[in-house]
């Protein structure tokens, strides 16, 4: 079985809650639903290929919550649309769901209601290091990352109080002088343990 190794969760704090949203205007009405469908791409697309041992949670206004696993995740393709389809299916399927129970949507999405502390819990329990992508942080150069790491990264707005409450005492790590869009981290972060587990660079 694959094992995943590296985790991303984006935390959306204006995405859909109801999947009553057209797919038409997912930056409008779906709340910024683009930036967590261009961040599904980065996760897991290669240029021709899916990303096995990756795993990507989105944490939306702090109480939703949209599993995709590449180990079994399928129809996924790199435009938007179709992606914010898969997303607004498993957000259909939480409606009605108890609290704390993952519900399945299409193959390999789950969600589920639950907050950014269920998700770090849930992560940590299978081993996973987790780690906050900010600006400012430690240059990722400098850091030396165990066989299983988690990513927790923001959208368009800056973490929030309580985001920063549930991530508090983690590493804070940089992947630049500039302050990136989510997608770009994600790629970058990728491209950082790709070159590492080539051989092409080692942590200076
Ligand atoms: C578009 S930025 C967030 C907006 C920005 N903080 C603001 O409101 O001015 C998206 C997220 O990507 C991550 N990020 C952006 N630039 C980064 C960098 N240079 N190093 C590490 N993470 C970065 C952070 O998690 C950030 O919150």
């Amino acid at each position: 079985m694959i094992e995943v190794k590296r985790a991303f969760v984006v935390l959306s704090h204006t995405g859909p809650m109801t999947p009553d949203f057209p797919l038409a205007d997912l930056p409008g009405s779906a709340g910024r639903l683009d930036i967590l469908c261009r961040c599904a791409t980065e996760a897991f697309l290669l240029s021709h290929g899916i990303r096995r041992d990756v795993r990507l949670y989105f944490v939306i206004r702090g109480k939703l919550l949209v599993r995709l696993e590449g180990r079994t995740i399928r129809y996924l393709n790199p435009d938007e649309r179709s992606t914010a389809a898969l997303i607004r299916k498993a957000i259909a399927a939480a409606q009605g769901a108890r609290p704390g129970e993952w519900v399945p949507s299409t193959p390999g999405i789950h969600a589920r209601w639950g907050d950014l502390a269920h998700v770090r819990e849930e992560l940590e329990g299978e081993g996973f290091s987790p780690y906050v992508l900010e600006e400012g942080g430690d240059f990722i150069r400098g850091v030396t990352f165990p066989a299983r790491a988690a990513f927790f990264l923001s959208d368009h707005r800056d973490f929030t109080p309580e985001d920063r409450e549930a991530l508090a005492g983690l590493p804070r790590i940089s992947l630049g002088p500039h302050s990136l869009q989510a997608q770009t981290c994600i790629a970058l972060v990728h491209n950082e343990l790709d070159l590492r587990e080539a051989g092409w660079t080692s942590v200076t």
